[in-house]
């Protein structure tokens, strides 16, 4: 289905009302912020870059969407809770996307990634947004409805050497957002996991070496709520990087760590 036809085809079906999206000031949460952009809608935007969070605001306003947006830190997970919470009070939210995510590639001249680096990622890629949905779940769950989706990585399914930090929060976001499924399914609320490949953005253009399959944001975006709105538990894009989980599942333990190993930048 083209963009046109899928905005058009979510018109004339349940739209959600109110729209909270992390990260929205990146390229993915950007795109997403752009897709859901229109009359009816209010959207909550958040991150951390005020001009580009302004920009996109800007774009959604036109689109003719209600804006509103939250510049914060998600290290100050309190904070960010506190923020969620007097947010769902004035307005309840029928969909939160979380997006806000790092990356990280160790660099080639060091053995391991830095200590300060590895607690960081665990923060942003795996604390905040695990703490945020929590609260929002156990909101929604009392309302009898609503939609939770995390953005994890096809990441999370490969033990990558040069990118522990990262496969490792992102695997255990997507292990929560397992768990946090079956816990508020039977309350009327949704939870989706989305492990996306290479996207084309700023972060993903940092990621040394080839990079199969990529997608733009706006393809990934219209995917991720296309998955949304038919409430599915999990979605890889493109679906060829569930074939590459299949294999790491099968291969035995020595073949995969040659194939991991081979895949790294090589340490000094
Ligand atoms: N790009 C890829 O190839 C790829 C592949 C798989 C999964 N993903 C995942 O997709 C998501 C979006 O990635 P992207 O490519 O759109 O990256 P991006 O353009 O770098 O956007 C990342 C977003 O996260 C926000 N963020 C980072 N640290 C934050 C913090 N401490 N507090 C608040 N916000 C923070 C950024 O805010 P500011 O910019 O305002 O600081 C930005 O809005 C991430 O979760 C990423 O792990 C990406």
């Amino acid at each position: 289905m083209t963009f046109a036809a899928m905005i058009g085809h979510m018109k004339d079906r349940e739209v959600p009302q109110r729209i909270l999206i992390t990260g929205a000031s990146g390229g993915l949460g950007s795109a997403l912020a752009r897709f859901y952009a229109r009359p009816g809608v209010s959207l909550s935007l958040w991150g951390r870059d005020v001009p580009r969070l302004t920009d996109v605001a800007q774009a959604c306003r036109a689109a003719g969407a209600l804006v509103d947006v939250r510049s914060l830190d998600l290290s100050d997970v309190a904070g960010a809770v506190d923020s969620l919470n007097a947010e769902d009070n004035a307005h309840s939210v029928d969909l939160a996307l979380f997006v806000s995510g790092l990356g990280d590639i160790r660099p080639p001249a060091d053995k391991v990634e830095g200590a300060d680096l590895v607690a960081r990622l665990g923060v942003v890629n795996y604390v905040a947004p695990t703490a945020l949905a929590a609260a929002l779940a156990a909101r929604m769950a009392e309302r009898g409805q609503g939609r939770i989706v995390l953005i994890g990585s096809a990441a999370a399914f490969h033990a990558l050497p040069f990118a522990a930090a990262y496969s490792g929060s992102k695997a255990g976001l997507a292990r929560f957002a397992e768990a946090l499924r079956l816990g508020v399914r039977e309350h009327g609320v949704a939870v989706t996991l989305v492990s996306p490949g290479f996207i084309d953005t700023a972060a993903g253009r940092r990621v040394p070496g080839p990079k199969p399959l990529l997608r733009s944001p706006q393809k990934v975006a219209e995917a991720i709520a296309r998955a949304a709105e038919r409430r599915q538990a999990h979605v890889v894009l493109p679906w060829p990087f569930k074939i590459l989980r299949l294999f790491d599942r099968l291969l035995p333990r020595a073949l995969r760590e040659r194939v991991l190993l081979g895949l790294s930048p090589p340490s000094r």
